[in-house]
């Protein structure tokens, strides 16, 4: 996993004024705050969420932070095909959109299997809808990518992951449902996906890369408390407190995501994710067999089954060929 690793402060950001970047899961945890980061970077940023509140709430929160920040808010529930499409069509009509971030999850499962659309609700959140907004949205990120360079979709996968062990996907978990099998999971499919799109890109040779960024081990309560945003209670600050070791905020998990949205040294098929791999700055790292976090999800075997499933469960086919060069 050795690699070449440029330096990166995350309080520094490089200038990315003129550029557009959309955040699903704005409302909250790591979504927020990698919004706020952008938002300090001269980009103008969209935050999306699906409680209208709450999005008011978040975007009320970064202006108050960073005045001068260019930001809109847009309404897109990742379970909801319309929401998607309705969310999509919006954006595909802009002059440009230089990446996004599919962010928003569920990461405590329901304790019984519940369902969104027909589907299993954490593989219809973290992976369905996040693929179905990725295949909408390529025409918008694959047209800027055409004029300037650096247009990305990151995906957020999950430390979890090290410890899924099977070929056998079973996505749907219509039988034995477990809410960490649900969600573990769902990170495992997503990185397959993540790792699919970028071969599938490559090969097409559409100018958008696809990356992976994880947040290590981070917690709400390890942050800084944010009216409508943040606000854990006590208890939750005091056993986050106690995994102060192994734990990080969700302001320093955030920076795994923008880096892997912004850096420029950052290309197709990496990762970036906390140093000590739970916490700690943000690293590049390639995502090969050597990878304990991708040695499965990378095999392009599992990557092709991943996506004929999402393709066949979301009627999504991504326009591959009319964004090639
Ligand atoms: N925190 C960690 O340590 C960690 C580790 C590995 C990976 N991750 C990944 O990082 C991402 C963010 O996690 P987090 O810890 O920041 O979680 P979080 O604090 O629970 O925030 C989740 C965000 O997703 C949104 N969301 C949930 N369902 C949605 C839907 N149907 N449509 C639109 N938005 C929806 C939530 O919106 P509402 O405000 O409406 O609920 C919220 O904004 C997830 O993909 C997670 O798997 C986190």
């Amino acid at each position: 996993m050795a690699r070449t690793d440029p330096a990166w402060d995350t309080e520094h950001l490089p200038d990315q004024t003129g550029r557009v970047f959309l955040i699903t899961g704005a409302t909250a945890g790591l979504g927020f705050f990698a919004a706020a980061q952008l938002a300090r970077t001269g980009a103008h940023v969209i935050l999306s969420g699906r409680n209208p509140n709450r999005l008011s709430a978040s975007r009320a929160a970064i202006m108050r932070r960073v005045p001068e920040a260019s930001t809109e808010s847009i309404l897109l529930d990742v379970t909801k095909g319309g929401s998607i499409r309705s969310a999509a069509a919006t954006l595909r009509s802009r002059e440009r959109l230089d990446g996004i971030i599919l962010n928003a999850g569920v990461v405590h499962p329901p304790k019984e299997r519940e369902e969104a659309e027909g589907h299993e609700l954490v593989l219809q959140t973290n992976v369905l809808g996040h693929f179905a907004l990725a295949g909408e949205l390529l025409p918008a990120l694959a047209r800027t990518g055409l004029r300037t360079p650096g247009a990305r979709m990151v995906w957020l996968g999950s430390v979890s992951v090290a410890s899924w062990r099977s070929r056998d996907l079973a996505p749907e978990l219509e039988a034995g449902y477990k809410m960490a099998r649900a969600y573990v999971q769902s990170k495992f499919l997503v990185q397959a996906l993540a790792a699919e799109a970028d071969r599938r890109l490559r090969a097409a040779g559409v100018p958008v890369a696809s990356v992976i960024a994880h947040p290590g081990y981070s917690l709400g309560g390890r942050s800084a408390g944010i009216a409508g945003v943040n606000q854990p209670s006590r208890l939750k600050r005091f056993l986050a407190n106690l995994q102060a070791p192994i734990a990080q905020s969700k302001e320093a998990g955030a920076t795994n995501e923008v880096r892997a949205l912004i850096d420029p040294a950052v290309g197709p098929g990496d990762m970036v994710g906390p140093v000590g791999r739970l916490r700690g700055e943000p690293r590049i790292t390639d995502r090969d067999a050597r990878n304990p976090l991708t040695a499965i999800s990378a095999e392009p075997e599992v990557g092709a089954a991943a996506w004929a499933f999402c393709e066949d469960a979301t009627r999504t086919v991504w326009p591959f060929a009319r964004f090639g060069r």
